[in-house]
């Protein structure tokens, strides 16, 4: 009973810091291995987002078999990290043993569902298959025509967490159609303990918006708000270089980086075919895919400028600047402590914050914070290293 408080909070501390994985990401920075893969296990979806560009329901999933002998391959090139992707990743027959190979295999795992197919049966399947990090995408409190992604639908899924090893977090698209329930999002996240990330909707790979990307002036006010919050040590679930970066994107200003995309971070598609990213894509196919071509893409690429996808961006900013973008991360959660020690000393402070603010359903605090698929700083562990 005496020491059931301070465990509690040691643990705490433990999960802000422990997942940094500093050892096994680090090597990835130093080598020329691949640090992580977008494996698109379905191009089909169950939803219509109006500003996406990646689902197609006239394509069929790829075969267990087919998705098993990319998923070596892509291991057999060193990458660590393997966030499993589409369209729908639920939509697929097979998804918990796509995850249980992935994590036989030794990748670190993580899941990017929209939470529409997800029930507490199956997330105990996906945690019992290994699978460590599982973002649910959250545009809006209500549906929309532009987008169904809302909280109606996943507010009462968050209780399946409570007991759950699974690490979530959520993300949304602001839009100028989202824009008036991004800052809702956020807080609905947030204020269940849950590191949670609104972003910039990006452009398709014809550079062109889907969707109205809303008023500029709000748009930089609300990237502003984020960054002091995270400042402040909030779990907005991702870095501060990002955030200054879709400034900078509104702002129209240059950004100095260089992009690793098919390097450091590649895409597989839905037909087994090697991409740089989403957004940039080739012919080849991942099995024919060897080191050499991959370091041939570590160069700055002529799509940089406006690029949004923050997840190359992000590990891109990572292996360049790994000093400057972990040590503001970790300034970050370090602010984090204080309140922590408050609520430790009054034994029941955790649940009276959280019966105010718990859902409806009793959801309460989420397990810690992690950043973007499985990255830098998530708590994973790399069973067999490469
Ligand atoms: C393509 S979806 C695939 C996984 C799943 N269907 C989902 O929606 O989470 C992956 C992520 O990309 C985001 N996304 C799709 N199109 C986007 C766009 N034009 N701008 C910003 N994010 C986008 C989605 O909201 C989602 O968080
Ligand atoms: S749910 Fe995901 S894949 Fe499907 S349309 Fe929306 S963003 Fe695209
Ligand atoms: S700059 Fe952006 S769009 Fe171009 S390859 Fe890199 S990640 Fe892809």
């Amino acid at each position: 009973m005496f020491f059931h408080p301070r465990m509690k909070l040691l643990d705490k501390i433990g999960r802000e810091f422990s997942g940094y994985n500093i050892l096994e990401s680090g090597k990835r920075l130093v080598d020329r291995k691949p640090l992580q893969c977008s494996l698109y296990v379905t191009d089909r979806c169950n939803l219509d987002c109006a500003y996406c560009t990646e689902y197609d329901n006239s394509r069929p999933h790829p075969s267990l078999d087919d998705l098993k002998k990319w998923i070596r391959k892509i291991r057999e090139l060193g990458t660590m990290r393997i966030a499993l992707v589409g369209g729908e990743p639920l939509v697929h027959p097979n998804i918990v043993e796509i995850v249980r190979y992935c994590r036989e295999l030794g990748f670190a795992t993580s899941l990017t569902t929209n939470g529409f197919l997800l029930t507490r049966k199956l997330l105990a399947e996906l945690e019992d298959a290994g699978l460590q990090v599982m973002q649910i995408s959250v545009d809006r409190m209500t549906p929309s025509p532009i987008t169904k992604k809302s909280f109606k639908t996943i507010l009462p899924k968050l209780d399946y967490f409570r007991d759950s090893k699974i690490s979530l977090h959520i993300t949304g698209v602001i839009c100028a159609d989202t824009l008036p329930e991004s800052r809702a999002v956020l807080e609905t996240g947030l204020s269940r303990g849950i590191p949670t990330e609104v972003r910039l909707v990006h452009a398709d790979p014809l550079r062109r918006f889907r969707v109205d990307r809303g008023p500029r002036e709000e748009l930089e006010r609300f990237i502003d708000s984020m960054i002091e919050r995270k400042r402040r040590g909030e779990k907005i679930h991702t870095s501060e270089a990002i955030l200054n970066y879709q400034r900078s994107l509104l702002r129209g200003e240059h950004v100095e980086w260089t992009c690793m995309a098919g390097y450091k971070l590649f895409f597989v598609s839905a037909q087994g075919k090697f991409w740089l990213c989403s957004m940039v894509h080739t012919d080849k196919h991942i099995m024919d895919v060897t080191l050499d071509d991959l370091y041939a893409n570590y160069r700055k690429k002529s799509c940089q400028e406006g690029c949004g996808v923050y997840c190359a961006v992000s590990a891109s900013l990572l292996v360049e600047k790994p000093i400057a973008v972990l040590g503001k991360e970790i300034v970050a959660r370090t602010k984090r402590i204080p309140s922590m020690f408050r609520r430790s000393l009054t034994p029941d402070a955790d649940k009276a914050t959280h019966s105010a603010i718990t859902n409806p359903d009793g959801t309460q605090e989420m397990n810690g914070g992690t950043n973007g698929g499985p990255s830098a700083d998530d708590r994973v562990t790399l069973r067999k290293s490469v």
